[in-house]
């Protein structure tokens, strides 16, 4: 008998999400919604045991759940799952497993801690005031030795192994799509919950791509694993998605204008020593105050005659533009194009949509800007979308173009919201609107939208 432990927060309807992801892990079959049923073993404390026993299911369809006394469904919109059981769902036993259930905070293990997207993320859980029982920072063995704060305290950083999620609710990967391949089944073997940045399973079938403000029901078919979706994607779907509720948007036109920290801490540092060694000389760094420091340089040099050496990007980034983004398909478009098409069809559940993106790598630190087209089933005025948009959740209206009101780069860097501006009928499409949408790609696009994804389990 496996012994799970199910940390029960305030809201019963916690635990519940939690059963039906396991509920979802027990019983084989990709399109059986199966039924599972449970009963009450023992409370002691603070603890109550629970066996959980699922239900092959007969039926295909059957969403139906039975909660027996497990707890409450205090929450409403799991009223309706929670209701009686389909009868002949229970003619099949299948396996069960016995869970745990405490009162208290998450056990917490974030993998990439010492990175761009996890030193962000660490801030998020602490700004939010995430309920954190204890934090495990992991990174690479090149971390050994180094620490991160959370909290007011130094967190010493564990090199990535397969104990580090032994105890581990849930577990966040933001250390590339090839680290996430091989831990994320091992954290989740471990019964941890990932929550992944990666884009190792966005596209699974079973796993969750969630942007809370668009689509959080998907949560809870999740069976152990949930995406976080591509950052230039989510910052673009922040803006189209509500205007695609109501009008139903059936093409896309993107041209994103991406910060180099979308490439982690090494695009950051790439595009610091090009700029300076464009400006001031490659040999700016040694020798303060003689003949070749910044100071007696500056006004010689001729930027655009250095090179300047690349380390991760195929040409220099600084004082540039790179269309490419990620690695060329023999379509002629980049991966990272073709995500902005894919992902956007899964979350906004619309599999017929048709985006048409070029991606650009832009020398700017932080925060990615997308400027889009959108064609839309039912026609639709500027006004209409303004209104719309100043609405929207997560969402900022910045469109006063007469005043020099935009959203830009500097001003939505450290923010939450993403800011649209520029609104506007497009004069290409029948039923378009042309708009600009920029957000911080390492908050919302990155850790504020994974923290969001563990405050709905
Ligand atoms: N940056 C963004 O805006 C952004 C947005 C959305 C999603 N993401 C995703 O987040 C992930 C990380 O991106 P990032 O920008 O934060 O990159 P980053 O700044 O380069 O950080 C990479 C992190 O991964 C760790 N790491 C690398 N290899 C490892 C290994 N073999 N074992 C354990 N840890 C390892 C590094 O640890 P060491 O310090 O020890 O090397 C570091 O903590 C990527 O999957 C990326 O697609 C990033």
């Amino acid at each position: 008998m496996d012994v799970l432990h199910l940390r029960r927060d305030q809201k019963d309807w916690r635990a519940q999400t939690r059963v039906i992801a396991l509920k979802n892990r027990l019983n084989s079959g990709e399109r059986r919604l199966p039924a599972c049923r449970s009963r009450q073993l023992a409370e002691t404390g603070n603890w109550r045991r629970i066996e959980l026993r699922a239900q092959k299911c007969c039926r295909q369809g059957c969403r139906q759940l039975q909660a027996g006394s497990l707890c409450s469904p205090s929450h409403d919109a799991l009223r309706g799952v929670l209701s009686s059981p389909c009868r002949p769902c229970f003619a099949q036993r299948g396996p069960k497993v016995t869970i745990d259930m405490l009162m208290g905070n998450y056990h917490i293990a974030v993998v990439g801690a010492t990175g761009a997207a996890g030193t962000e993320l660490l801030r998020v859980l602490e700004r939010r005031n995430f309920p954190v029982a204890s934090l495990r920072a992991i990174g690479s063995a090149r971390s050994a030795g180094k620490s991160v704060p959370f909290r007011g305290e130094s967190v010493p950083v564990e090199k990535l192994d397969d104990r580090c999620f032994d105890k581990t609710d849930i577990a966040f990967f933001s250390a590339g799509g090839d680290v996430s391949r091989n831990y994320v089944p091992i954290a989740c073997q471990s019964d941890a919950i990932a929550i992944d940045k990666s884009s190792a399973f966005r596209m699974e079938p079973h796993v969750p791509l969630v942007i809370p403000e668009i689509n959080a029901d998907d949560v809870r078919r999740h069976r152990g694993i949930i995406a976080n979706p591509n950052c230039t994607t989510t910052v673009m779907l922040m803006a189209l998605y509500p205007l695609h509720r109501i009008f139903h948007v059936r093409r896309v036109f993107a041209a994103s204008y991406q910060a180099v920290s979308g490439s982690g801490t090494r695009g950051v540092e790439e595009l610091t020593r090009q700029t300076r060694d464009a400006v001031h000389g490659p040999k700016s760094r040694t020798k303060p105050g003689s003949s070749t420091s910044p100071e007696a340089t500056a006004d010689k040099t001729i930027p655009a005659s250095v090179p300047p050496k690349t380390r991760i990007y195929p040409h220099p980034i600084a004082f540039n533009l790179l269309p490419h983004i990620d690695s060329f398909l023999d379509s002629g478009y980049t991966k990272e194009e073709v995500k902005m098409q894919d992902e956007a069809r899964k979350i906004m559940h619309s599999p017929a949509l048709r985006v048409s993106a070029t991606c650009v790598r832009v020398p700017i630190y932080r925060a990615h800007s997308v400027a889009v087209s959108a064609e839309f089933q039912r026609p639709l005025s500027v006004e209409q979308a303004r209104e719309i948009l100043s609405k929207a959740p997560g969402l900022e209206l910045i469109d006063e173009p007469h005043s020099n009101r935009y959203p830009m780069p500097l001003t939505v860097a450290g923010k939450d919201n993403c800011q649209v501006g520029r609104v506007r009928l497009d004069c290409a499409f029948e039923n378009g609107l042309s708009f600009w949408v920029s957000g911080d790609q390492l908050l919302k696009g990155a850790a504020l939208n994974a923290v969001q994804i563990a405050e709905l389990l």
